[in-house]
C-alpha cells in the first residue's frame, strides 16, 4: 500500500539544492559572469515568472521561454517553423554529424521513421532482461560497505547497461578503452564554452582537444567494426544489431553506414550522459532522505515480494516512478533545450523573427510557481496526487516534447526504475555532501563529488 503524503504536510517537506536565479542587485558584467559559468544562476526572477523574455550574451539575443503553453507551441504545434539551435549543432556534430540528434528536414523525418521500431515496447522487454544482468553484475561487484564517488558509480553503471542493451556486450571490444573513450567524448563534445557564445562562420567546425578527437577516433573504429560484424548476423536482439537491420518503413531503404555509426554515437553519448545523471540525482534524493528509502523498500516488498524486478513491474512500482519523476522535474538531465525559428512565428503574444533564437530552460519551468506547489521542494507525492502530472503535463517535459522528443526516454525509465529498486533493495544509502549545486555544463551535473556510502542490508 501507499502512503499518500498529503499536500499540507508542507513543513515536512525537504528543499534539495538549487540554482539560485539572480537577485537583480547584480551589475551586467556579473550577470554575464555567472551565465556563462552557471547558465541556469543567470537567469533572473522574470524569466521564472513571466514566461516569454527576451536577453543578449555577446553575439547571441534569445528569447527565454518558460510558459508552457509558449514551450508547447514551439516544440510541438508549430513544430515545423522551428529547428533545432545553431548552438546544439556546434556542440554535437563533431561527434555524430550524421546522426538523429542533429540532422535536418527529409533526413530526419526518413532516420525517425527507421530507427523509431527498435525502441518498441517488444524490444525493450528484451533490452530489460540485458539491464537486469548489468545491475547483478554491478551489485556482485559490490562489498559490504562502499564508499564511493555517486556520479563516477552510475556512470560506470549505465555504461555497462549501454554496453549490453546497445553494443550487445561485444567481446573483442577494449571495454575499458571505449568507456575512456566515451567519457572523453561526453566531457568534451557536451560541455559550454566561451567561444560557443562568439560569432563564428557556419563552415568552421568546433575545435576539440587532440584527447577529444583520439576519443572520437576510437570510438568510430569500435562502432564500424560492430556495426560490420552484426550485418552479418540474423538473430539480433541488441540495438547495433537492429539498428544495422532496419528499414524506413515507408521507402524500404536502410540507412547508409555513416549515418548508422553517427547514431550508434550518438545514442552511446546521449543515453549515457542523461541516464547516470538522472541516476546520480534520484539516488542523491533517496540517499539523502531516509524516509523515501523506507517507503520504496515498502512498495517493492508490496509489488516484487521475493522476485527480481522485471518488465512487467515497472508500471505497478508507483511510487519509484513518483520519486523518478520528482527526480527529472527537480534535477532534468538535459535542463536547457534551443531551437531557432526557420519562419517568423506568433507565440503567445511575441512574434518570434525568423532565425531568432529560443532557448527553453526546462530547469525554469520545472520549478516556476507559476506552475508548481512548493517548486524547489522534494515532494515525489505530487506525481501519486495528480497521476496526469507525469504523462500529458506541459510544464513537465524531462524528455522533450513534440516530434523530437526523446527517442530513448522509455528505455531511460525501464533503466532507471530497475536499477533503483535493485540498489535501494540491496543497500543502505547515505549521502555525504554539502555545498553542492545543480551545475549546467550542456547537461545538469553536481557541482562537486557525492560522497555516498551504499552499506548491504541485512536480509
Ligand atoms: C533520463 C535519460 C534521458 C533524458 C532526460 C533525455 C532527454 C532528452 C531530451 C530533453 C531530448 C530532446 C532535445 C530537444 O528537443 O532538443 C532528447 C532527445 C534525444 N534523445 Fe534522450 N534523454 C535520455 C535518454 C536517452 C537515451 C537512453 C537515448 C538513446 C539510447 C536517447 C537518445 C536521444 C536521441 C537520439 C534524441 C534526439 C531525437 C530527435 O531529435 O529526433 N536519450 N533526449
Amino acid at each position: 500500500m501507499i502512503t499518500l503524503l498529503n499536500k499540507h504536510s508542507e513543513a515536512k517537506l525537504w528543499r534539495p539544492p538549487h540554482a539560485k536565479p539572480l537577485n537583480g542587485s547584480e551589475g551586467r558584467l556579473l550577470a554575464i559572469i555567472k551565465f556563462i559559468r552557471n547558465p541556469l544562476e543567470g537567469f533572473n526572477a522574470n524569466v521564472y515568472n513571466k514566461g516569454i523574455t527576451q536577453h543578449g550574451l555577446l553575439s547571441v539575443k534569445m528569447h527565454v521561454v518558460t510558459n508552457s503553453k509558449a514551450a508547447n507551441t514551439i516544440l510541438k504545434k508549430k513544430a515545423v517553423n522551428f529547428r533545432k539551435s545553431e548552438l546544439n549543432q556546434r556542440i554535437m556534430e563533431p561527434a555524430t554529424k550524421q546522426g538523429l540528434i542533429v540532422v535536418h528536414g527529409e533526413q530526419w523525418k526518413a532516420q525517425r521513421r527507421t530507427i523509431a521500431p527498435i525502441f518498441q515496447q517488444k524490444h525493450l522487454k528484451t533490452q530489460s532482461l540485458h539491464i537486469s544482468e548489468a545491475l547483478k553484475e554491478f551489485i556482485g561487484n559490490m562489498g559490504e560497505n562502499n564508499e564511493l564517488d555517486l556520479a563516477t558509480a552510475m556512470t560506470k553503471l549505465t555504461f555497462n547497461v549501454l554496453a549490453k542493451t546497445l553494443l550487445g556486450d561485444p567481446k573483442g571490444v577494449d571495454r575499458e578503452k571505449l568507456g575512456r573513450a566515451a567519457y572523453t567524448a561526453v566531457s568534451e563534445a557536451g560541455t559550454l564554452r566561451i567561444d560557443d557564445f562568439l560569432p563564428r562562420p557556419k563552415w568552421l567546425p568546433r575545435l576539440l582537444s587532440l584527447k577529444g578527437y583520439l576519443a572520437l577516433k576510437t570510438m568510430r573504429t569500435a562502432a564500424d567494426q560492430l556495426l560490420l560484424e552484426r550485418k552479418e548476423q540474423r538473430e539480433v536482439d541488441d540495438l547495433v544489431g537492429l539498428l544495422s537491420h532496419s528499414v524506413d518503413p515507408r521507402t524500404k531503404r536502410s540507412l547508409t553506414l555513416k549515418e548508422q555509426r553517427d547514431n550508434l554515437i550518438g545514442f552511446f553519448i546521449v543515453g549515457h550522459e542523461t541516464s547516470a545523471l538522472a541516476l546520480t540525482w534520484a539516488l542523491y534524493l533517496i540517499g539523502s532522505h531516509p524516509g523515501t528509502q523506507q517507503r520504496i523498500l515498502d512498495e517493492i516488498q508490496d509489488v516484487l515480494g521475493d522476485e527480481d524486478v522485471k518488465f512487467e513491474h515497472i508500471s505497478q512500482l508507483k511510487f519509484v516512478n513518483a520519486v523518478l519523476n520528482e527526480s527529472l522535474r527537480l534535477f532534468p538531465p538535459i535542463p536547457i533545450v534551443g531551437r531557432e525559428a526557420i519562419v517568423d512565428t506568433q507565440v503567445l503574444d511575441t512574434v518570434v523573427r525568423k532565425d531568432a533564437i529560443v532557448v527553453i530552460p526546462l530547469y525554469v519551468m520545472h520549478r516556476s510557481s507559476v506552475y508548481w506547489d512548493n517548486p524547489n521542494s522534494f515532494d515525489p507525492d505530487r506525481f501519486l496526487r495528480q497521476p496526469k502530472l507525469g504523462r500529458n503535463a506541459l510544464q513537465f517535459k524531462p524528455f522533450g516534447d513534440g516530434p523530437r522528443v526523446c527517442i530513448g526516454a522509455s528505455l531511460a525509465i525501464i533503466e532507471a526504475v530497475m536499477a533503483i529498486v535493485t540498489i535501494v533493495r540491496k543497500f543502505e544509502i547515505h549521502i555525504e555532501c554539502e555545498n553542492l549545486k545543480p551545475q549546467v555544463t550542456a547537461s545538469l551535473r553536481p557541482s562537486c563529488d557525492i560522497k555516498v556510502s551504499f552499506t548491504k542490508r541485512k536480509c
